[in-house]
């Protein structure tokens, strides 16, 4: 495999290095904007250098975010190039156009390292779907938030304190928002639902909430009802409806989710065969994620390209009912949900967590939090 590397950040650098040794894949150029010398590697600023060469078969997008990264994936697609991608945002915001399209050229489309960094779970999603059918996914998908909510937890520390700890270890970046805003986590259960259910997941109606606004009496609170708050994905089909959605999620101590430590992921499938089936390990990381886009390449050797059939748009409905802890923005409807309080915070009766996530879009300055389903 003659590979065209797009970015040399913290996963194409991996990538890198881990093909060093190897006598079936060579990295042949590398697009990277910065001036860096490599030794096995031609480095390149121009894009074109690496569609128009044909002597490379593989284009592994390590570039992150959306643009150029589209342009430059569709092009290597169109091309007649396979593609290996790290990058969750352009394959759940591009699904329903990348997916048919490379079918439709004959390349082969991999994207494991898209979630749970070296997890291998999007590939045993896949494999998972082939004997079963699925009825949930999901779980703690983002390190950074599990490193701080670990960290309020375990060390008390405040929720600033928390960032700032992890900003230092590199965990979080300068600008938090995507993390901490369940934005990341988000498209990691769009993802993981469109292979899980073959249908791709009308974006726009998957609600999700962060975890910015939770405060250190948040978490007192929490613990004293022998709770541990986690930011935790769903997706969940049921009587052929969807469910999607991204929230904080208190978790009984004590169970799987409430021990997963610092800036590791643990994610779910529930299958009617298999029942439930729980992934663990790093979630992001140089090495962790070059791993999978390196089994990627292998399975892009192998002949194996992605995943499930597609089977067209659908919005989640989010009916299903859910109980919520609720502190700040009270009103009228949130007096009628009101089923017990919390020292300061309120405990609805079950709300669909469609109405839950409406409220919450009207009320800036309230945290939220679902309690575990009956
Ligand atoms: N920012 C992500 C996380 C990296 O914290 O999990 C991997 O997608």
């Amino acid at each position: 495999m003659n590979m065209g590397l797009l970015g040399f950040g913290v996963v194409g650098r991996g990538v890198y290095d881990l093909t060093a040794d190897r006598d079936d894949m060579f990295v042949k150029k590398v697009v990277c904007l910065e001036d860096v010398q490599l030794p096995d590697a031609e480095v390149t600023k121009d894009f074109n250098s690496i569609l128009t060469d044909e002597s490379i078969d593989t284009v592994v997008e390590a570039m992150g975010g959306l643009h150029p990264a589209y342009e430059f994936v569709r092009a290597s697609i169109e091309a007649g190039k396979n593609v290996v991608t790290s990058n969750k945002a352009l394959v759940a915001t591009f699904y329903d156009e990348l997916i048919p399209l490379a079918k439709e050229k004959g390349v082969l489309f991999r994207c494991t390292a898209a979630v749970g960094g070296g997890i291998g779970w999007l590939s045993e999603l896949e494999r998972a779907r082939r004997i079963q059918t699925l009825e949930q996914v999901g779980g703690i998908m983002n390190g950074t938030c599990n490193y701080i909510l670990d960290s309020m937890t375990r060390l008390d520390l405040g929720y600033d304190e928390a960032l700032s700890q992890a900003q230092a270890l590199g965990y979080a970046e300068a600008n938090p928002t995507t993390d901490v805003e369940g934005i990341d986590t988000w498209h990691k259960v769009i993802l993981s639902s469109n292979i899980a259910f073959g249908i791709s997941v009308d974006t726009d109606s998957v609600p999700a909430a962060g975890i910015s606004r939770i405060t250190a009496g948040d978490v007192k609170n929490f613990k004293e009802h022998g709770y541990v708050c986690k930011l935790i994905s769903t997706g969940m089909m049921k009587d052929g409806k969807l469910s999607a959605f991204v929230q904080p999620t208190l978790c009984p101590a004590g169970s799987l989710e409430a021990a997963v430590p610092a800036n590791y992921n643990l994610i779910t499938l529930v299958g009617s065969a298999s029942g439930r089936m729980s992934f663990y390990g790093q979630g992001a990381g140089r090495y962790p994620t070059a791993y999978n886009v390196m089994q990627d390449c292998a399975d892009v050797l192998a002949g194996k390209g992605f995943y499930s059939p597609y089977g067209g748009k659908v919005s989640a409905e989010n009916a299903v009912e859910l109980r919520y802890y609720v502190r700040g923005g009270s009103d009228a409807w949130l007096d009628a949900q009101t089923a017990e309080h919390w020292n300061d915070a309120v405990i609805t009766k079950p709300v669909p967590v469609n109405e839950m996530h409406k409220w919450l879009k009207a009320h800036s300055d309230a945290f939220i939090a679902a309690l575990p389903q009956e």
